[in-house]
């Protein structure tokens, strides 16, 4: 059965998938945009946990539970800050959706929602950011399938949902345009 991908837009706080990724910072002390509105969703304990971390380098990723959130665990994966293109951003971007995507598959999660990560506060063109998601994600389900069925982009803004999903069709990956899942 091939892996179900999808391209909506919402608020990733409201998803029932197990996890969400959380676009954070290297602290993993919460901030503005996507990290703030799931630190709000979750509560304290999310903090208290993430302090615990140590914090996490750019592209890597760490697990956490989602305590008040619907999604049960948290993937916070660090994006990296937009420097014009010539200084590792993609391949650092590629790394963020790979190192989720196999830390989920590490704990049995099949199913996944992503943020455009990097696109909000770190600046990296929603476009170019698109077309790393799409084809990391194609990458790791053509390597490894079966380890995740489930991946659902997340956007907030009708451009970006639409920079997604024409990633997501150039790319060739079976798409479907969901809707918030509750
Ligand atoms: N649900 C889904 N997507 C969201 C939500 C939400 N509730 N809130 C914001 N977004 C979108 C933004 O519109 C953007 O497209 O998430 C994308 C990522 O933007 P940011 O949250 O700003 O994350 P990023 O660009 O990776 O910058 C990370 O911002 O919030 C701080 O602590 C964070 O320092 C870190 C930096």
């Amino acid at each position: 059965m091939p892996a179900q991908l999808t391209v909506t837009e919402g608020d990733i706080t409201t998803f029932g998938v197990d996890p969400i990724v959380n676009a954070a910072n290297s602290s993993l002390l919460g901030g503005g945009g996507v990290d703030g509105a799931i630190h709000r969703a979750a509560g304290p304990d999310l903090l208290a946990e993430c302090r615990m971390l140590g914090g996490c380098p750019t592209g890597e990723a760490r697990i956490t539970r989602g305590y008040r959130l619907k999604a049960r665990h948290v993937i916070h994966t660090v994006g990296p800050v937009w420097h014009g293109g010539g200084h590792g951003e993609a391949e650092l971007l590629a790394a963020c959706y790979a190192n989720s995507l196999a830390l989920a598959a590490e704990h049995g999660l099949a199913t996944l929602a992503f943020p455009a990560i990097s696109t909000g506060v770190y600046g990296y063109p929603v476009a170019d950011a698109a077309t790393v998601a799409a084809e990391t994600v194609r990458g790791f389900l053509t390597d490894r399938p079966g380890s995740v069925t489930d991946v659902t982009f997340v956007c907030f803004g009708a451009d970006a949902t639409e920079a997604f999903a024409h990633a997501v069709a150039a790319v060739g990956l079976a798409t479907t345009q969901g809707s918030p899942q509750s």
